[in-house]
């Protein structure tokens, strides 16, 4: 008897898939297909499957070619697939050309031609068509967020929105957006969807114009800076039928998702202190990140990451928040500031800097055992649960690829097209975080709820 396997993601089933299992079974006796899992097509940056693992494996099933169906979850499993089911050939399509020749070391390899002119990707293109997005503002996020839009299928920047027709001219050219604009409402007509990545004090008013002209907005953080803005803003996104999601590249991180799922599970027991810190040292005085009328200040500019965190895991109800700073005598802004949280049964501290450096880990404390996140946690790549027991501990590990922007951006996709809610970041957890910030703020202002050092 000869065992074939072959391998695929299988997305919205179309001919090419066919015509390679149909090839492959005509090889041998016995055709075994392996359906790649969620996790893994992520990890290896497939960020755009549209159907789910069970659907997936339907459509293979109902092609009546497989004699048995597997789900590939890890690199390295074809290697263990083939010794453990005996295979006698390895069958891919041609894009793989050569990727695949080191499995000759336990079966033959052979790479098919790929069918002509189909693929998931075109399917899904065709069938979604492809989101028009535009940018508020050409500085320095602006420019990662291009970068890291091209791995993300379905995605084209097609304008750029600046406050300087020259400079904003420039960016366009050099990134090759096809239209640039000074004036809001003309480039808002050209978009399906806008990402705004001005300084905070000017989000409120782009999204809200965005909103009104019924585009999706995927707005840089921290969105607003008061907790009733946050709430008027999601209220008119869903009157608006749009999606509104605060880009905090953390909270789309599949390792951070699978850090929430592991210290909400019980595993550490209950959830008693959460410490995270996030700091840099920001030399240049004249950045935007130290200049109070732009929102400056690292609480503004970084507690984001921290409060993600804290709100994830105990909850947008702490009882009380106290705050201690350290104001920059040249500015007036805080560089180092730390939050106190006193939620009913649990404690969390957030540390931020600008001007400071910490290290910038992040632990969960429960009462069985604890969660470690090494520096940098918000770039969640690798998490370790321990125990008294250190025996017991456990080490988890997931790829973040970049700047991690591909994974907000390719859920923001998601979403917008399943209209589903966005359990990631949900709008009461971003209308927590702008609660906070706003209270930071007239802490600063009163000099209540705040020892300014
Ligand atoms: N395949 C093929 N001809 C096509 C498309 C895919 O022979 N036109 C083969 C691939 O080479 C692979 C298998 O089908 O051996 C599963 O591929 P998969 O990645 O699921 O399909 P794609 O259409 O290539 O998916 P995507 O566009 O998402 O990369």
């Amino acid at each position: 008897m000869t065992t074939v396997i072959t391998y695929g993601t299988f997305d919205l089933l179309h001919t090419g898939h066919i015509n390679i299992l149909k090839r492959a079974k005509e090889m041998g006796d016995f055709l075994i297909v392996g359906v790649t899992a969620d996790k893994y097509d992520r990890e290896r940056g497939k960020l755009n499957v549209q159907q789910s693992l069970s659907e997936r494996i339907d459509n293979v099933k109902q092609t009546g070619l497989a004699d048995k169906i597997i789900v590939e979850e890890y690199v390295g499993q074809k290697a263990d697939d083939i010794q453990k089911y005996n295979v006698d050939k390895f069958v891919i399509g041609s894009d793989w050309i050569g990727k695949f020749d080191w499995l000759q070391q336990y079966c033959d390899v052979v790479y098919l031609p790929r069918t002509q002119g189909v693929s998931s990707t075109l399917l899904r293109n065709q069938k979604n068509g492809i989101l028009k997005m535009g940018i508020v503002g050409n500085g320095r996020i602006a420019s990662r967020f291009i970068t890291e839009s091209k791995y993300v299928s379905g995605i084209e920047v097609s304008a750029i929105l600046g406050k300087n027709a020259d400079h904003v001219k420039k960016f366009a050219d050099k990134f090759q957006i096809n239209e640039n604009f000074t004036d809001l409402n003309a480039f808002l007509d050209v978009v399906d969807a806008v990402y705004i990545a001005t300084p905070h004090v000017t989000h409120y008013d782009y999204i809200k114009q965005a909103i009104l002209h019924k585009k999706h907005v995927l707005c840089e953080k921290p969105m607003v800076l008061s907790k009733d803005q946050a709430q008027e803003l999601y209220d008119l996104a869903k009157q608006n039928d749009v999606v509104l999601f605060e880009a905090i590249k953390t909270a789309y991180a599949p390792c951070f998702a699978q850090l929430i799922g592991v210290a909400k599970s019980g595993t550490i027991g209950i959830i008693k202190n959460v410490v995270a810190t996030f700091t840099k040292i920001i030399p240049d005085k004249t950045l935007r990140e130290w200049d109070k009328n732009l929102g400056g200040g690292a609480f503004n500019e970084l507690a984001s990451y921290p409060l993600l965190a804290i709100t994830k895991l105990l909850g947008t109800e702490p009882k009380h928040i106290h705050f201690t700073s350290f104001l920059d005598k040249d500015t007036n802004v805080d560089y180092m500031t730390r939050a106190d949280f006193v939620f009913n049964n649990a404690v969390a501290t957030a540390t931020v800097a600008i001007g400071a450096k910490q290290e910038g880990s992040m632990v969960i404390a429960g009462t069985n055992g604890y969660i470690y996140v090494p520096a940098p946690w918000w770039k969640t790549e690798y998490f370790e649960v321990r125990f008294e027991d250190a025996s017991k501990n456990m080490k988890y590990f997931s790829r973040f690829d970049g700047d991690g922007l591909r994974y907000e951006l390719a859920d923001f996709l998601a979403l917008l097209r399943t209209k589903s809610m966005n359990y990631k970041l949900s709008g009461a957890e971003s209308i927590f975080m702008a609660d906070v910030l706003e209270k930071f703020n007239t802490a600063l202002r009163t000099s209540e709820n705040i020892d300014i050092l």
